[in-house]
């Protein structure tokens, strides 16, 4: 295998192996199996493909200066991914097959992990109907997979200001929709709105709510937050909101690591134009400074376009870690 690790970005390279597993509708779960990486057969009718009867999960393994292989609060994902299956109907994956699939997948595609500072193989989890149905209904069987890729940054150049879009045009979930759940049917919708974004120069949008058009939501595939004095603040989860692993423990690492008061409440867009430093977390977005939002035709810098004190020192905290460079107290890394 010859890859270059240090030109990583976020793009697919196939790996060596995946995971599967299956279950029949009323069924349970089976532990599942590794096999190569390969395309997968679907009847037309497959639930997934017509009525978009599936979900997808994302997380990283690091590998540390000292060669271990880490996992960061890969239960998260297993209890978010749960919480999405019953909103789709479909049946939970356990934990226990959730976390041995990720711990099997990464141990056997063990060579494609990026060394520390290069970045990180990817882990993505889907599961969705693979069985046949015509009526609008569960599908008589379910695939849950997990395959992997290295991956370098979500946005080009890493740690370096974004230059944001508050879209007037699109939402990108509805007060008792399904936006707290990474159904794979919340993302094609977003294809559009950053499309439009990127071809003005910005690197995503920023969603407002559904109901009011007013208060912030989330930043294409990544959570909101910003800064106020020594106040963080971000979008509290209403249901449309994605409870994201990152955004959990930046708030868990600005309380207790930083002593900053942390609020999960409305933030409007007038109130988010004021703040100190603004910033969006995911698992691919890792920390992204913002360094500017466009808002009715208007650019609005922050932290003068460099990256804020308080968010490059969270960005530090974080991936520290993550990467295994520092004590996590937290006990949120785990060894594979
Ligand atoms: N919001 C959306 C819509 C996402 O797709 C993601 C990515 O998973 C996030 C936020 C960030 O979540 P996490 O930190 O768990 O990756
Ligand atoms: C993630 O951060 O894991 C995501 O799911 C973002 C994206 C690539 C959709």
């Amino acid at each position: 295998m010859s890859l270059d690790f240090g030109e990583l970005t976020f793009s697919l390279t196939q790996t060596r192996s995946m995971y599967r597993a299956r279950c029949e509708l009323g069924g349970e779960w089976q532990p599942g199996e590794l096999q190569p990486f390969q395309n997968l057969e679907l009847s037309p009718a497959a639930c997934v493909l017509n009525y978009g009867q599936g979900l997808f999960e994302g997380l990283k393994a690091y590998r540390a200066n000292d060669g271990r292989i880490l996992l960061f609060r890969p239960a998260m994902n297993a209890a978010r991914l749960r919480n999405g299956c019953r909103r789709l109907s479909m049946p939970p994956v356990p934990e226990d097959i959730f976390l041995s699939a990720v711990h099997d997948v990464v141990s056997e595609n063990a060579d494609f992990i990026p060394p520390n500072n290069d970045g990180a193989l990817y882990i993505r989890p889907l599961v969705f109907g693979s069985g046949a149905i015509l009526g609008v209904a569960p599908a008589p069987e379910f695939t849950f997979l997990v395959f992997t890729s290295p991956v370098g940054p979500y946005f080009k150049g890493g740690l370096t200001p974004i230059r944001l879009l508050v879209t007037q045009d699109f939402h990108r979930a509805a007060p008792k929709g399904t936006g707290g759940v990474k159904a794979i049917g919340n993302y094609a919708p977003g294809m559009l709105a950053s499309g439009h974004a990127k071809l003005k120069g910005y690197a995503e949008v920023v969603y407002l709510d559904a109901a009011e058009d007013r208060y912030i939501e989330e930043v294409g595939a990544a959570n909101f937050f910003a800064l106020f004095g020594d106040t963080l603040v971000t979008p509290a989860l209403n249901g449309s909101i994605l409870p994201g692993v990152t955004r959990d423990s930046v708030l868990q690492l600005a309380a207790e690591r930083f002593g900053l008061q942390v609020k999960e409440r409305d933030v409007s867009i007038n109130e988010a134009l004021g703040a100190d430093e603004l910033f969006c977390s995911g698992t691919a977005a890792v920390i992204s400074p913002i360094g500017c939002i466009s808002h009715e035709g208007e650019d609005h810098q922050f932290s003068g376009g460099e990256v804020g004190p308080r968010t490059r020192a969270l960005y530090e905290a974080l991936t520290a870690i993550q990467h295994g460079d520092a004590i996590d107290e937290f006990g949120w890394v785990v060894d594979v």
